[in-house]
C-alpha cells in the first residue's frame, strides 16, 4: 500500500513515498534556507512562491527515487495545517489535484500528528506514550493513548522552544535558522558560563515559557556592550560558544524536568521527543542519560525525521486511511488547525 506524502507547511518543500505506513521508499526535502536567510527568518510570500516553483520537481523526484509511478499509488496524504496558509495551500492543492487525476483517495493531515508519529517509521513504539513536541511553532507535552487519541498535558504560554533558538541566534548575529547554528556552536562552549533562568521550573505545572529566557539573553548581551542584532559581536566572539551552551542548557533543563514530571504523573514508561528541536545534539544526549537512568524507554527520530518532512505525513495519512478516514476534495488549509485533543490537568 503506497502513499505519497506532501508537506509544505513552512519552508521545506517535501514529498515522500511510504509503503504500508512504515517503510520509507523516498523522502525528498528541498529546503528554502538560502531564500530566507538574507531576511533573518521565513518570509511567507516567498515561501509560497518557492513551493510553487519546486513542488512538481520534488514530487517527481520522490516517485522516481521510490521507483514507482502515479498508477502505483493508493493514497495521497498532505499537510492541511497548521502552518503558513499560503504555503500549505500549495501542497494541498497539488496533492488534491494528483489524487483527483489518479482517481485515488486523499487524506489531509495535521502537521503535529506527523511529528508525533515520525519515530514509528524507524522503531515500533507501543501505546501509550508521552510525546514532547518541540518545534519552531510548538512546545507541547501530549499523552498519546493510541493513534488519534491525545491528551494535552501542557504547552508554552508564549514562544516555542525552536522560536527561542531562532530569536537568540538572531540576537547573537548568527543568522538563520538558529537551532542548527547554536547546536554546532555550543559544542565548543561551557554551559556553566552563565546561568540563564529556567522559567516555570519550580511551579510544578506542565506549562512552558521561553520569552523570559530570550529577554534575559538580550539583557546579558546589552550589559556586556552588545547591540540588539549582534553588533559588537567581534569583541565577544570568544564567548559565543559559552553563551550558546548556557542558553541550550536552560532550554533543555526545563524540557527535561517537565517531561519527567509528566511521565511520573501520568504513570507512563515511554517517552517520544519529536519536532525540529529534537534534532539538537545536546538535548538528545541529556535526554538519553536522564530518561534511561529513570528506567523509561526513550524514542527520538533520526534528525532528518525530526525536522519537517513528508514521510511522517504519508505515515499518518496511511494510519488515518486504514481507520476508514477520507478527506473531501474541497478541504481547505487552516493556519491554526487544532489537534483533536482532550485537556489534561496542566
Ligand atoms: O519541526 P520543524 O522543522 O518545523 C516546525 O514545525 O516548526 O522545526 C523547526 C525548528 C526551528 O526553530 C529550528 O531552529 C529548530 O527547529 N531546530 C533546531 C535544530 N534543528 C532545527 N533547534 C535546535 N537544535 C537543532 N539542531
Ligand atoms: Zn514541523
Amino acid at each position: 500500500m503506497l502513499c505519497l506524502g506532501v508537506e509544505t507547511s513552512c519552508d521545506e518543500t517535501s514529498a515522500a513515498v511510504v509503503e504500508d505506513g512504515h517503510t520509507i521508499r523516498s523522502n525528498i526535502i528541498a529546503s528554502q534556507i538560502p531564500v530566507h536567510r538574507q531576511y533573518g527568518g521565513v518570509v511567507p510570500e516567498l515561501a509560497s512562491r518557492h513551493h510553487v516553483e519546486r513542488i512538481g520537481q520534488v514530487v517527481d523526484c520522490a516517485l522516481e527515487q521510490a521507483g514507482v509511478g502515479l498508477q502505483d499509488l493508493k493514497l495521497v496524504g498532505v499537510t492541511a495545517g497548521p502552518g503558513l496558509v499560503g504555503a500549505l495551500l500549495v501542497g494541498l492543492s497539488y496533492g488534491k489535484a494528483l489524487a483527483f487525476g489518479a482517481d485515488i483517495p486523499f487524506v489531509g493531515v495535521h502537521h503535529l500528528e506527523g511529528h508525533i508519529h515520525a519515530v514509528r517509521l524507524e522503531k515500533e513504539v507501543a501505546f501509550p506514550f508521552l510525546c514532547l513536541v518541540v518545534s519552531g511553532g510548538h512546545t507541547e507535552l501530549i499523552e498519546v493513548q493510541r493513534f488519534g487519541k491525545y491528551t494535552m498535558l501542557g504547552k508554552t504560554r508564549d514562544d516555542a522552544a525552536g522560536e527561542a533558538f531562532d530569536k537568540v541566534a538572531k540576537m547573537l548575529g548568527l543568522g538563520y535558522p538558529g537551532g542548527p547554528i547554536l547546536d554546532e556552536l555550543a559544542r565548543r562552549g561551557d554551559s556553566r558560563f552563565t546561568a540563564f533562568p529556567r522559567s516555570l521550573l519550580s511551579e510544578g505545572s506542565l506549562e512552558f515559557s521561553f520569552s523570559g529566557l530570550k529577554t534575559s539573553v538580550l539583557n546579558f548581551l546589552l550589559r556586556n556592550g552588545w547591540g540588539p542584532e549582534g553588533e559588537g559581536v567581534e569583541e565577544l566572539k570568544d564567548h559565543l560558544p559559552h553563551i550558546a551552551a548556557s542558553f541550550q542548557a536552560a532550554v533543555v533543563d526545563v524540557l527535561l524536568e517537565k517531561s519527567m514530571a509528566a511521565m511520573e504523573r501520568q504513570g507512563l514508561t515511554r517517552l517520544v521527543v519529536a519536532g525540529g528541536v529534537a534534532a539538537n545534539r545536546y538535548l538528545r544526549g541529556r535526554f538519553e542519560t536522564r530518561v534511561r537512568a529513570a528506567g523509561y524507554e526513550l524514542f527520538i527520530p533520526s534528525p532528518v525525521l525530526c525536522t519537517d518532512n513528508a514521510a511522517m505525513i504519508a505515515a499518518v495519512a496511511t494510519y488515518r486511511f486504514e481507520s476508514g478516514h477520507r478527506s473531501p476534495l474541497d478541504m481547505n488549509a487552516r493556519a491554526n488547525l487544532p489537534l483533536n485533543t482532550t485537556e489534561g490537568e496542566g
